[in-house]
């Protein structure tokens, strides 16, 4: 197996090792309780929009694994067809491999062969060319292409990149040159709106904030080698405060992700201000742990329970669940305030 092969089947040990880290501040959230709906739960739309890119569901399956061989066949096999049966979009790990060897290229290349028409979104780094952004749509049909940033984690990482320099003027040529929106994310460290509104400039369709709190790179990163930059463990902004800053912009579509695990995590980080919600490291050990069955379960009961969130709160739409009041107390409030976001 190559380096590169055997660093993915780490990443994924070594994220159900560590878990979910459940700092990611959806306990500061409080919605308040409505006791005159005024709806009825059959009037609840979940449809929502990423830019220009329509989702019959805000949830998504977030970018994780392909390239390492015949496991990472099989993972992408049953987050491709679970994403397809519950008709929501999902995302491939990193295409780099794919395109620096082709014979990675089936564990990518599953994903669209069981789910033909769905939504599906590729991946890369801030490191990849125009002609490897190309190459990554192309290889999988993608509707949409992810460019994630990851500083800490390569930093953490012994063999990680240590020059990151020309990130912005890199994605610009990217929004460019391919003819899918991109969608720029953190992969765990959280988004700050200073971040975004930069990426708004260059053209990015939608920002990923990938807050803290849940699965946590340095963590897995450190695993690997021997826990020498552990300050990084605690190192992030958490989701709750990273969605709220970089909608409080009001320019840029947001999707929240970051230690998502069910309903009344994805309408909070609705309410404070995502039009979408990704889950990657939760549903990977559900399908890890329990097998395909408990992850398609797992998936249609949070859209379900999403729904009956919504009915309480008298929001028919993703749009008015954006504006349902709530309270914001502990960390993230102090977060927002020392931020001077209202
Ligand atoms: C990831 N993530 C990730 N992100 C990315 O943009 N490209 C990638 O290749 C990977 N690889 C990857 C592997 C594994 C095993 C996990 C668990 C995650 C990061 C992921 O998309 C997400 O941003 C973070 O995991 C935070 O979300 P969760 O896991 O807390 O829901």
């Amino acid at each position: 197996m190559s380096k590169r092969a055997q660093r993915k089947i780490e990443h994924i040990q070594h994220a159900l090792a560590t878990g979910q880290q459940r700092t990611n501040g959806f306990d500061d959230i409080t919605f308040v309780h409505q006791s005159l709906p005024n709806l009825s739960i059959a009037e609840i739309d979940l449809s929502t929009k990423v830019g220009e890119l329509t989702l019959s569901s805000p949830l998504f399956i977030n970018a994780m694994t392909g390239g390492g061989g015949e496991d990472t066949v099989i993972i992408n096999e049953a987050l491709s067809k679970a994403a397809k049966n519950a008709n929501i979009a999902v995302a491939v790990g990193s295409q780099m491999s794919a395109i620096k060897d082709k014979s990675e290229r089936p564990s990518y290349e599953i994903i669209r062969k069981v789910n033909k028409e769905g939504i599906i979104f590729g991946n890369l780094g801030s490191e990849a060319t125009v002609e490897q952004a190309k190459i990554a749509v192309d290889m999988i049909q993608a509707n949409a292409l992810q460019i994630h940033l990851n500083v800490v984690q390569e930093l953490v990482m012994p063999e990680g990149d240590r020059d990151f320099s020309g990130a912005l003027s890199r994605i610009e040529q990217i929004v460019k040159g391919v003819d899918v929106p991109v969608i720029v994310k953190e992969v765990g460290f959280g988004m700050n709106r200073e971040v975004a509104a930069k990426l708004k400039e260059v053209g990015v369709t939608a920002v990923d904030v990938g807050g803290f709190g849940g699965t946590n790179f340095s963590k897995i990163e450190n695993m690997r080698r021997r826990k020498m930059l552990k300050f990084f463990d605690q190192w992030g902004i958490s989701t709750t405060a990273s969605i709220a800053e970089v909608s409080s912009l009001k320019r840029i579509p947001v999707i929240g992700s970051g230690g998502i695990q069910d309903a009344l995590d994805i309408a909070k980080a609705i309410a404070l201000g995502a039009s979408s919600v990704g889950v990657a490291g939760y549903l990977l050990k559900v399908f890890i742990d329990k097998g395909y069955e408990h992850l398609e379960q797992e998936i249609n009961q949070m859209i379900e329970e999403l729904t009956i969130v919504m009915s309480a709160l008298g929001s028919r739409t993703i749009q008015e669940l954006q504006y349902a009041p709530l309270i914001i107390s502990g960390k993230t409030h102090h977060w927002l305030t020392e931020r001077s976001i209202d």
